[in-house]
């Protein structure tokens, strides 16, 4: 008899973001430091007879058709492990919608972990992340979670030592989104021409890029170290686009934060604390310079979980 499970599917923030060059497939080769933080959706699958997927979301913006990552997550273990049934997934969301923090990506990476604990299928880590890369470059990374190096389109992953001893305060205009895919073109159109155009060159961005002193930064675990080499190549499209954004991350480094970055495409923008209390002082300080309701400040730590089973 199978039951129901509850899921955490927790976001994620870029420590780093380096686009060095174009792929075949149209998308872009990625240097990226990924890190999950305690901010989490919780995901609740049901089992439903015959094949039916059925999606429930708490946000009104979010859509809960087949356009949905969760939605598809949840048809393509169907059409590979055909004949297990249907699911109703119910998604209470937390996690700031078109904000690069990976909201729809967590909650499709909680289906593929569900699924898979829900059917006894026993996928290796390998194999969900395989699945998952079909469905978005952002969600093998969502699966394993914690800190990561993300090669290739983002889904070539290589686990960091946990940084967990580290606060991050999100910030983001609720009415303001950003579309990834707009981020990316724009960003080819203005700076394609710095882009390594062969193995060799991409291979020499990947060892000698802005990557070198946040990954020896991040071995060593040195949590006031990390947050000085931050790099996101987005924010250069981003922040001339919008300076509502770029206005967020000048008042983080006034109020000291230890490092200040926009996340993904954006637009939201992470300072960073090394303890709660310093953290819960700077969302204060944003929230008294900028009162405005539309903003939303949350205050979370680092973690060094992806997907995990509640109940
Ligand atoms: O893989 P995902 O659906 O998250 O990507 C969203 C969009 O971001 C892609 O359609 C593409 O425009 C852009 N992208 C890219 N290169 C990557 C990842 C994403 O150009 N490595």
């Amino acid at each position: 008899m199978m039951h129901a499970y509850t899921l955490k599917a927790p976001a994620k923030i870029n420590l780093l973001l380096e686009i060095i060059g174009d792929r075949p497939d149209g998308f872009h080769e990625l240097v990226m430091v990924m890190q999950s933080v305690n901010l989490a959706d919780i995901v609740e699958l049901q089992p439903l007879s015959g094949d039916r997927i059925e999606l429930f979301c708490n946000h009104p913006q979010v859509p809960c058709d087949q356009s949905n990552l969760a939605h598809r997550a949840a048809r393509l273990m169907q059409e590979q492990f055909p004949g297990k049934g249907g699911v109703a997934i119910t998604i209470d969301k937390k996690i700031p919608i078109g904000a690069g923090l990976a909201g729809g990506s967590a909650d499709a990476a909680a289906v593929l972990v569900g699924l898979d604990l829900m059917w006894g299928l026993g996928l290796t880590q390998a194999e969900l992340h395989t699945y998952a890369a079909k469905l978005g470059s952002d969600i093998p990374f969502c699966v394993s979670g914690g800190t990561a190096l993300a090669l290739g389109r983002g889904e070539e992953l290589t686990p960091l030592p946990d940084l967990d001893q580290l606060y991050a305060v999100l910030a983001k205009y609720r009415s303001l989104s950003v579309a990834t895919p707009w981020a990316y073109k724009t960003y080819r159109q203005q700076f394609s021409e710095s882009y390594a155009r062969d193995p060799e060159a991409l291979e020499k961005r990947r060892r000698e890029g802005h990557s070198v002193e946040l990954l020896a930064a991040i071995s060593h675990r040195d949590s006031q170290k990390v947050p000085q080499y931050l790099y996101n190549d987005l924010e250069k499209v981003v922040l001339p686009e919008h300076p509502q954004v770029q206005e967020i991350r000048d008042l983080f480094q006034s109020f000291g934060a230890l490092g200040t970055m926009m996340s993904g495409s954006g637009p939201t923008v992470f300072g960073l604390a090394d303890s709660r209390s310093k953290a819960e002082l700077m969302a204060t300080q944003l929230q008294t310079a900028l009162p405005d309701p539309d903003l939303e400040i949350l205050v979370t730590k680092f973690c060094s979980s992806g997907i995990q089973l509640l109940s």
